[in-house]
């Protein structure tokens, strides 16, 4: 898709409202496969013509609660990520909300929550980087969408660790000393860490997708963390790496 030239957005608003837009009942309020509902749209929209972006290219990946474009801004590629609306659960991520601090007071309206998420998610990569570990880099949070820099060459997106070829021992290092960064620098805990939200780029591993990321003082820190310790050792271990939950729990949390 283009970027629209209009400026002005009331016009879309005055399509997504009539009738011809309505072709079924409730069809601005579903998302299904990569067909999205009438607010994304319009947030597309909005989010193209403010951030000047060239044109959104082809689906990365689709997922149950995201779709990741690769996009062009001003000329250099971008992941778009664009939170499902009607997927999200409030349900399954407001225990990521509600202890976190930084977001619980932002809870109030249950039809924005997916935007507290985006944003989430776009502080989350900005601590990251300001600690100076790999993640793709921030750029802009529009409503339900992400921008963030593009992982990848020219021909294709990084792989996940789960399907790429490299040298585990040294690659385990790196991810072990990355978690005790993000844990002891930026002061969050990933909360969803495994082979799948790890990609691997240029011989180095890069967290991704982390909007249920939590400040290590949310209550179940502990817990989230335990949890991907022992991710990340399964599968460690299954490339034959010596290692073990304790041993990295404590590297990862000890002074
Ligand atoms: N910045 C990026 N650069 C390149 N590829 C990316 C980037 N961000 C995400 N991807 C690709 O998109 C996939 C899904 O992204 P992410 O893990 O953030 O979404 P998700 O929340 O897991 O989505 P869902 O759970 O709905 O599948 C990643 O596994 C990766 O392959
Ligand atoms: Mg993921």
């Amino acid at each position: 898709m283009k970027r629209p030239e209009i400026e002005d957005v009331s016009a879309l608003s005055q399509l997504l409202n009539s009738d011809e837009f309505k072709l079924t009942e409730n069809y601005g309020r579903k998302t299904q496969a990569l067909v999205f509902d009438s607010r994304t749209i319009k947030a597309l929209y909005e989010f193209m013509v403010k951030y000047k972006v060239d044109y959104v290219d082809y689906p990365i990946s689709s997922g149950k609660e995201s779709v990741i474009f690769k996009a062009q801004l001003r000329g250099k590629p971008i992941a778009l990520k664009i939170y499902k609306m009607s997927t999200l659960k409030f349900q399954n991520i407001r225990i990521y909300i509600d202890g976190d601090y930084r977001f619980a007071k932002d809870r109030i309206s249950r039809s924005k929550f997916v935007y507290v998420w985006a944003r989430k998610e776009y502080s989350n990569l900005l601590s990251m980087r300001e600690a100076g570990i790999r993640c793709p880099v921030p750029i802009a949070v529009h409503k339900n969408l992400l921008a963030m820099s593009f992982i990848g060459t020219k021909q294709r997106a990084a792989p996940q660790i789960k399907d790429a070829v490299f040298e585990a021992e040294p690659v385990y290092s790196e991810v072990s000393e990355m978690m005790r960064n993000t844990y002891k620098k930026a002061g969050i805990v990933h909360a969803d860490l495994s082979e799948y939200n790890i990609l691997y780029f240029r011989k180095k591993p890069y967290f991704i997708d982390m909007a249920q990321s939590v400040t290590v003082k949310h209550p179940s820190a502990d817990t989230f963390l335990m949890r991907d310790v022992s991710n990340i050792t399964q599968f460690f271990i299954k490339k034959g790496v010596e290692c073990n939950s304790k041993e990295l729990y404590n590297y990862i949390t000890e002074d």
